[in-house]
């Protein structure tokens, strides 16, 4: 394969990172330093990046139905981390596509293939994120044009993308956003007046959490679901 993809499979780096890491020679191929990034490299070559050898091994793409009280980071903080939840191998060597507040519960997506979660996490691939909303106060006849138009979030140059608000109850809702900015559900309802009492992620793209996992339990995505991710 070409060497800026192998860097990426073997980190968290994008194609752009990858590249721009070749042309300043931190990349070397048994011992010897290469910045052509179609430059072709198998499972078993000896690659360095910083001097650091990596080690190449089949990527891992899971889903995680993540309960409250833990947290989507690599490193344990006032909640411990959701990779303990992920009883693999090496699972701190995985990283999280799409993070979620401790308290927000739903669909989590895990892996160490680092170009694939950029697709996801990149502001510029507007990847759809479904949630499901629960609300301290009654949802307005206007919210769906307001969420439709975009909204002005505090501290935020732009008004947020167009999003699609589904009114299931007096206090329900299903929000799609495309993009994934800090506490962005929260912060639009409260753009709105109103506060976010539970919030659950149910759909990342074309990937659904599937119905059968318990709050806390993971499954490997079906190549379907991995290639679903353009
Ligand atoms: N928006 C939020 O406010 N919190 C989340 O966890 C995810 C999206």
């Amino acid at each position: 394969m070409r060497l800026d993809k192998y860097l990426c499979r073997c980190t968290e780096l994008s194609r752009t990172e990858a590249k721009k890491l070749l042309k300043i020679g931190a990349v070397k191929v048994s011992d010897e330093t290469i910045k052509d990034p179609g430059f072709q490299v198998y499972e078993e070559s000896d690659v360095t990046l910083h001097g650091n050898k990596l080690s190449f091994a089949t990527a891992r793409y899971i889903m995680l139905h993540k309960p409250q009280d833990c947290i989507c980071s690599n490193v344990d903080e006032l909640y411990p981390s959701v990779l303990h939840l992920v009883e693999v191998d090496r699972a701190f060597d995985l990283h999280i596509a799409g993070r979620l507040d401790a308290d927000t519960t739903g669909l989590v997506l895990i892996t160490d293939d680092g170009q694939w979660s950029h697709k996801i996490t990149s502001p510029k691939k507007e990847c759809n994120k479904r949630y499901r909303v629960q609300l301290s106060k009654p949802i307005p006849d206007d919210a769906i044009e307001r969420f439709e138009h975009g909204l002005q979030l505090q501290n935020e140059p732009k008004l947020t993308k167009p999003a699609k608000l589904e009114v299931l109850g007096e206090k329900e809702a299903l929000l799609t956003i495309s993009e994934g900015k800090y506490h962005q559900v929260k912060r639009m309802f409260a753009a709105i007046g109103n506060r976010v009492i539970g919030l659950h992620r149910e759909q990342i793209g074309a990937i659904e959490l599937d119905a059968e996992l318990e709050l806390g339990q993971w499954r490997y995505l079906s190549e379907a679901e991995i290639t679903s991710v353009k």
